[in-house]
């Protein structure tokens, strides 16, 4: 008998709550109250899959009763009741989360009708958020942090694509996470078991990265002494991740092009045409838009890309989440490091804040890391701070002035990266954790382009 849904019929009328209660007990289990304040006393102890509600009533009416449903969870739905003239108002409590509303005298069938649908549809509610809470707590957006209004809705876009095959192009400037991201993709889809191959597009030349991709055949070109399998044949049943793909080819473009469209392709120096099932994800820190209209990049591939979209936010940008990831690296880093760091003073924390992190997460990371690290006491202090933080906390003079203290900061920290490295632009800008090409841009804006380039 627990198996009926539970009704719950709100009324200051006996005669109507009667009379429905009567109606409504063959399939449901039906409770009665007069009004909000004892419907809300009745939910106390008990719960109620629905609540059918009169709109007016003395006391605590029907629209009152609704907003203090909405906190509930698991929140019932929420049926008004309304005589004639009060469509307006039954009009306004849906656009404030009612179901749904019914005029007096209530047509039964209509009702049961209603009723039907809303239980489905909470059903599948409640499907959706146990299969949403269980992909969360698996694999987690749990080791992705981001509180941001614009983190939240990748996040959102992760949950929404991730069931499906299409392509996914992610941006970002570097550190922003577009590997993360990538991978989460992977882990959120069905895909899931399958294998997530990831290919570093930049990393390779053109002939050595298309035979990467699409494997060779024996003495397809001296030193093919074996056939090779290619990362597209490893990837199938799983993810491709190509990673810099601005950086790729035009040749090579028109294949990668084939093989989205017909999922096939021919090995290196073959004439057998292999099938696979394969998530392509693809990201790039550059604007593959720009670079279309340059003609660096096919605008045909472009498209078949950009199926769905997800472009990660600068750091610098994300309201709220530099503290969040500095307390979330605070304590991984410090346990990964077997240092015990207690916290960070306001002051050290307001620094980071203002900082721009034109290298993102990761150079957040690493900053962090090495505050860890090379800490003394088990507070981190303003002190603990990397130099050029440190005098980037000027930040409470006018906007002008914070922003060339930051600017002087960012100087700061890499000609001290490049000192430390002897000038080796490669290595400095790994140790700031952005690319060479963003260092590149830093050096020519901060009229630093004559330093000796040691690569
Ligand atoms: N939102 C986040 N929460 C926690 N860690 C993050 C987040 N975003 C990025 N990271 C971390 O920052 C580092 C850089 O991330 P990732 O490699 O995904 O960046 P990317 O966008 O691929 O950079 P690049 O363009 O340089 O390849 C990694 O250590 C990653 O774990
Ligand atoms: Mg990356």
């Amino acid at each position: 008998m627990t198996d009926r849904p539970a009704i719950l019929i709100v009324d200051d009328e006996k005669n109507t709550r009667e009379g429905l209660a009567r109606a409504l007990r063959g399939d449901y289990a039906v409770a009665e109250a007069e009004n909000g304040q004892r419907a809300l006393e009745w939910l106390e102890t008990h719960s109620a899959d629905v609540v059918l509600s009169d709109l007016r009533m003395p006391g605590m009416d029907g629209m009152a009763l609704l907003s203090r449903l909405l906190g509930r969870e698991p929140r019932p739905v929420l049926i008004l009741l309304t005589a004639y003239g009060n469509i307006e108002t039954a009009v306004e409590a849906m656009k404030r989360g009612a179901y749904d509303f019914l005029a007096k005298p209530v047509n039964l069938d209509r009702l049961e009708l209603l009723l039907k649908r809303a239980l489905a549809e909470r059903r599948l509610d409640a499907e959706n958020q146990r299969l949403k809470a269980q992909l969360d707590s698996k694999y987690g957006f749990g080791n992705i942090v981001g509180d941001s209004p614009a983190m939240q809705e990748v996040f959102e876009t992760i949950r929404r694509v991730a069931p499906t095959r299409a392509t996914v192009l992610i941006q970002g400037e570097s550190g922003t996470g577009k590997e993360l991201v990538a991978r989460a993709l992977h882990q959120c889809s069905p895909r899931a078991e399958g294998p997530f191959v990831p290919v570093h597009c930049a990393a390779l030349a053109p002939t050595l990265l298309e035979s990467e991709l699409f494997g060779h055949e024996r003495g397809a070109f001296t030193g093919a002494v074996e056939r090779r399998r290619g990362r597209f044949e490893m990837a199938d049943g799983g993810t491709l991740f190509l990673d810099e793909i601005g950086e790729i080819d035009p040749a090579l473009q028109v294949k990668i092009l084939r093989v989205l469209e017909e999922r096939k392709f021919e090995r290196v120096g073959g004439t057998e045409t292999v099938s696979v099932d394969v998530r392509l994800v693809a990201a790039t820190n550059r604007d593959l838009r720009k670079l279309v209209a340059e003609g660096k990049f096919r605008e045909d591939l472009f498209y078949r890309l950009y199926v769905v979209n997800l472009t990660l936010p600068p750091l610098r940008e994300r309201e709220g989440d530099i503290v969040r990831l500095v307390q979330h690296y605070l304590k991984t880093l410090s346990e990964e490091n077997g240092k015990k760091v207690a916290g960070i003073t306001a002051e050290a924390m307001d620094a980071l804040a203002a900082y721009s992190w034109p290298g993102n997460v990761r150079e957040l990371r690493n900053v962090i890391e090495r505050m860890v690290v090379l800490g003394s006491g088990d507070r981190l202090t303003v002190r603990d701070l990397p130099a050029a933080l440190r005098a980037g906390d000027g930040a409470a003079g006018g906007t002008s002035r914070a922003g060339r203290a930051l600017r002087d900061a960012e100087r700061q920290l890499i000609e001290e990266a490049l000192r430390r490295h002897k000038g080796h632009r490669t290595k400095a800008a790994q140790d700031l954790g952005i690319s060479r090409r963003t260092l590149h841009r830093k050096l020519n804006e901060f009229g630093l382009r004559d330093s000796k380039d040691g690569d």
